[in-house]
């Protein structure tokens, strides 16, 4: 058996986890179940958003072939365990550790599926997610919250002015340089991706603005900013932001994963794209690396029996309608749902609690499926998965995210950057693969929103094979915070 107890650090402080009681009662329960003992881990975590997927105890099983047929060669000398047991430290110290691992070692829960199994990025929650943020005017309504209020900090630091200052000064710089030589070109483009309420935009334009004044150039009246969204209802809300500036910018509608869809014209033109908080929301496997074997998390959302029964009833449903009616709701929309299943939603409103309510009762099953390969798995278009090599295969086990939508988003920026242009990102990152070993990192849940953390060593990595230098700084501009800033530019 194999105990990784991954937040060491919490072991000590002024409320020390106990690592006897968080970790004992599941061994021994264990113990005096079928399982067997030699193809066990017991994985601690500290689950650090208050909102997630998981339960207290989750038990994983670990595949020794796919299951959609293909034998899967197995490496010399690995280690094939047959069950991960999963615990949330954080809040193992409430419940009766011992017992509620000994019934799920006894029978499967009763459950609500509400998907079958499938890739992480998949999943449902990547429908909530941008459900979400396509009716976010309804949720903040009825939660009386704005969404930067869930952000870490409770706004976003690409607001910050001085973080605002910086990046508009290396602009000038840059293109004095160019005006010099007489190479700077007449428009001057900068993107944004993933605008939410446009206080990132208004903030660089009113910067901007300013510093042209003292500056002298006129880059100003040459300024063209492309704020992209898939969010309609997002894109007009910050177009109402940069009310001052709208001469200046436009606004598509286009998915971030894919930006040169709709700005291909710009390919080698845009001297900036700015992006704060985005990777972090966009849809992302996991791959783990076990006993020498390299594995697929494979992810099933559910919502437990007692949720479900609530729910249901909440909605006048059986809990057999449920998926039916969750499924609805994510292609419809809150607003729509009263017309398409008026027996159960009477107005908006009722539609709106049962989108949140469904949303937190949400939860993901979780099973490890082995890889044929690291060449059969493809991260993101024209990027394989042997790509991850440097990083699975770094020593102990591990388990990371592979942030698909993020290295697709990334890889399809780098082709818009003029060759002294630059990405400039400030988000989530684990800037060291160690990090996925000692932390956890995600999914977590930003009120009706996905967040998991970014992996910065293979966007980096990727970003490098592609000839540009990849940086990452915590961010400047404010003490304390996970912020980080990526900054990709080509090299010299
Ligand atoms: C957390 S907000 C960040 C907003 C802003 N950049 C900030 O820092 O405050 C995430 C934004 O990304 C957008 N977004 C998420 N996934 C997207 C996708 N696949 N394509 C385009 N926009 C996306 C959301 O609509 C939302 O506006």
């Amino acid at each position: 058996m194999l105990v990784d107890f991954r937040p060491h650090t919490r072991l000590r402080g002024a409320q020390p986890v106990d690592l006897v009681k968080s970790v004992v009662p599941v061994v021994e329960a264990l113990g005096e179940g079928a399982v067997d003992l030699a193809k066990v881990r017991v994985v601690s975590d500290w689950v650090q958003y208050r909102e997630n997927f998981r339960e207290v105890v989750d038990l994983r099983p670990i595949l020794h072939s796919a299951p959609a047929g293909g034998a899967v060669p197995v490496p010399m000398g690995v280690r094939e365990d047959d069950l991960e047991v999963a615990v949330d430290v954080r809040r193992s110290h409430d419940v009766p550790l011992k017992e509620v691992t000994a019934a799920l070692l006894r029978s499967e829960p009763d459950r609500v599926l509400l998907e079958s199994w499938g890739r992480g990025s998949e999943s449902v929650v990547w429908d909530f997610n941008a459900l979400y943020w396509s009716a976010l005017e309804l949720w903040e309504k009825a939660t009386g919250r704005g969404y930067e209020q869930a952000l870490p900090g409770g706004e976003s630091d690409a607001r910050n002015r001085a973080a605002a200052r910086e990046l508009v000064d290396g602009l000038f710089a840059v293109w004095d340089r160019l005006s010099e030589s007489n190479a700077l070109p007449d428009e001057l483009y900068v993107v944004e991706l993933g605008v939410g309420n446009g206080g990132q935009a208004k903030v660089f334009l009113d910067v901007f603005a300013e510093r042209d004044r003292e500056h002298g150039r006129g880059y100003y009246r040459r300024l063209h900013y492309l704020m992209c969204d898939y969010s309609q209802h997002v894109l007009d809300l910050a177009r109402e932001t940069v009310a001052d500036h709208i001469a200046h910018v436009s606004s598509f509608a286009l998915d971030a994963t894919r930006p040169r869809t709709s700005l291909g014209f710009l390919q080698y033109k845009v001297f900036l794209v700015y992006v704060s908080n985005v990777y972090d929301n966009l849809p992302t496997d996991e791959v783990a690396h076990l006993g020498g074997r390299t594995y697929c998390v494979q992810t099933r959302a559910y919502l437990a029996q007692a949720d479900a029964a609530e729910l249901a009833e909440a909605a006048g449903a059986s809990t057999q309608d449920l998926p039916g009616l969750v499924h609805k709701l994510l292609r419809l929309g809150p607003a729509l749902l009263p017309e398409a299943a008026p027996a159960h939603f009477p107005d908006v409103e009722s539609a709106v609690a049962f989108w949140q309510r469904a949303w937190s009762a949400l939860r993901l099953e979780e099973r490890y499926v082995p890889l044929l390969g690291l060449d059969t798995y493809t991260l993101a278009p024209g990027l394989g998965g042997e790509l991850l090599r440097p990083l699975v295969e770094s020593g102990a086990d591990i388990r990371m995210h592979v942030n698909n939508g993020a290295l697709a988003s990334f890889v399809d920026s780098l082709m818009l950057l003029h060759p002294f242009g630059r990405l400039v990102c400030h988000d989530l990152f684990v800037t060291d693969i160690e990090g996925y070993r000692t932390h956890f990192r995600g999914p977590g849940k930003y009120d009706g929103s996905v967040v998991n953390w970014v992996n910065g060593p293979l966007l980096a990595h990727v970003g490098r094979r592609r000839g540009f230098e990849v940086h990452y700084e915590r961010f400047r501009h404010r003490s304390g915070g996970n912020i980080v800033t990526m900054t990709a530019q080509v090299r010299d």
